[in-house]
């Protein structure tokens, strides 16, 4: 296999119908420390053949298991000792994503709080779904029943791999549906790591089922399964449209979380140090590798240079290192496909705009996938690198003279993930709000993201909603039923 040193190389097996098991052909795969381009972990490389086990685990999990029977209150309370497990081996699984993602360390731990505070949030939003009794114009009651939708198949992406993970199966697990998770194969391990607490905090066997493998040999076959119900994905759009056509034929529900080109508009009238912080941040953040990273940056032109070149000042001292190092501000990005792509995106770049900052391989590091914060300025929207997600540290900065001017480059865009506005002219951001087509709209910041509100995108960023009661909603089919309260005849022949 490709890489180099194999030290510490532990072989990981996955879970199915409550047992850890090899792929059924035996093949591994191997899994890398992008900072390091060293292998630390095999992991099962699963095909059809064990996504059928995994779905029948799950199916028959959700038919005839004692999970059919849960009580929402004790669904809650298995949601609450997860979280208890991530929230005792924080240290554990913060690092190990680190080391498996290239991510910072501090970002690490973010994220790992956040996927106990997801499970923690389900858990108590389980005993909340309510029924509704629908007015009838008859002697008659009519209900409204909320039921899971039943086995879900959950793929993931390798940006925020156990975030992404407890997103889907938090609010999955809360309304009694079972699961066949699908990790990312770049980034399999954490959840592996969890995969391995989830008998002792109450799962009965096969309500999660966590299965390693490929896009198209192992995420396909769960997408075309008749027996999955649903099926959860976030990553590409390429790969969302494939999913939408290959769901067809069984008419499963899907929600797809896609990514985007986010705009972060800046107006002449915003506070320009907050500014140009808001705008290295909502770029920057875990190496760019964010579906809603704002990597278009509207700047209005009475500003244009001196907020570049601000930009770019404060962009060269950001702090590039080893991911563990508790000073490092961005680590690495993910594999050397992710690398190439991004360094191919630079050259695109340097043909379509001038450059401020970066536009290389970061550092003076032997090894790992290191790329500089990059700024392309005076870049027009109809450029490549302002249409196309590169999911990188590549910011496209673009001009415009006022406000309808920046709304209509703004919705210029085939995705519609987020948007961000910075004034300090409330009549203006409340215009801004209305008007930009996208999920989710920040004023005066960039990329707070709170499990209590709706994530998700409009136009070929996706559809459906994740957390909150949104994303529960996703994982539940509504029943009528209605109760005839004549004791008569119907009265018709
Ligand atoms: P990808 O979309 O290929 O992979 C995401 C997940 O989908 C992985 O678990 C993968 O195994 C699975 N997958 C791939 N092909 C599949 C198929 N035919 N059927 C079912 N599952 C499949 O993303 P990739 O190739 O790793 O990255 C390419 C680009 O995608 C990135 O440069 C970025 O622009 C975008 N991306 C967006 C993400 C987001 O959060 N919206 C996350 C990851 C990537
Ligand atoms: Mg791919």
């Amino acid at each position: 296999m490709a890489g180099g040193v194999t030290t510490d190389v532990k072989t990981y097996s996955m879970l199915i119908n409550g047992e850890f098991v090899a792929s059924k052909s035996g093949k591994t795969f191997p899994v890398y420390d992008p900072s390091t381009e060293e292998v630390i972990a095999q992991a099962p490389e699963a095909n059809a053949d064990d996504v059928n086990r995994a779905v029948a685990a799950a199916k028959a999990a959700f038919e005839e298991g004692p999970w059919a029977t849960s009580t929402a209150q004790e669904r809650g309370r298995v949601l609450f000792r997860l979280a208890e497990k991530v929230r005792q081996n924080l240290t554990m699984l913060a690092e190990l994503e680190c080391r498996n993602s290239g991510k910072p360390i501090i970002e690490a731990e973010f994220d790992i709080t956040d996927v106990a505070t997801c499970f923690e949030y389900y858990g108590g939003l389980a005993t909340k779904v309510v029924g509704y009794v629908n007015p009838v114009p008859d002697n008659a009651m009519s209900l409204s029943l909320k039921e899971p939708m039943g086995v879900a198949g959950q793929i993931i992406p390798w940006n925020y791999p156990l975030m992404m993970a407890a997103w889907k199966l938090a609010p999955a697990l809360a309304a009694g549906c079972t699961c066949v998770l699908k990790p990312a194969e770049q980034t399999p391990l954490t959840a592996l790591e969890l995969a391995k607490w989830l008998e002792d905090v109450g799962l009965p066997k096969g309500v999660v089922n966590v299965i390693t493998g490929f896009g198209e040999s192992c995420g396909s076959p769960l997408v075309k399964h008749p027996d999955v119900n649903k099926i959860a994905f976030t990553g590409s759009a390429a790969v969302g449209k494939i999913i939408v056509k290959e769901a067809a034929d069984t008419v499963k529900r899907v929600t797809l979380e896609l990514g985007g080109k986010s705009p972060n508009i800046f107006f002449a009238d915003a506070d320009f140090e907050a500014a140009i912080d808001g705008a290295l941040f909502g770029v920057f953040i875990n190496q760019g590798e964010v579906c809603s990273a704002g990597s278009r940056i509207l700047v209005q032109k009475s500003i244009y240079s001196k907020f570049v070149e601000a930009m770019a000042e404060k962009a060269k001292k950001i702090k590039i290192g080893p991911p563990l190092e508790r000073g490092t501000k961005m680590g690495a990005l993910v594999s050397k496909e992710q690398y190439d792509r991004v360094c191919s995106y630079l050259e695109i770049g340097k043909k379509e705009g001038k450059i401020a900052a970066g536009g290389g391989r970061a550092g003076n590091f032997a090894k790992g996938y290191y790329v500089q914060p990059t700024i392309f300025y005076n870049v027009d929207n109809n450029a490549r690198i302002a249409r196309e997600e590169i999911f990188g540290p590549v910011a496209a900065v673009i001009p415009f003279e006022d406000e309808k001017d920046a709304m209509k480059i703004a919705n210029d865009t085939p995705y519609g993930l987020a948007a961000a506005v910075w004034t300090r002219d409330i009549f203006k951001a409340m215009r801004a709000v209305k008007t930009l087509r996208a999920g989710i709209v920040w004023v005066n910041h960039m990329q707070p993201t709170y499990v209590e509100a709706p994530w998700g995108g409009y136009k070929q960023s996706g559809f459906g909603r994740e957390l909150g009661p949104w994303g529960m909603e996703e994982y539940l089919e509504t029943k009528q039923v209605y109760i005839n309260l004549n004791e008569s005849p119907i009265g018709w022949y």
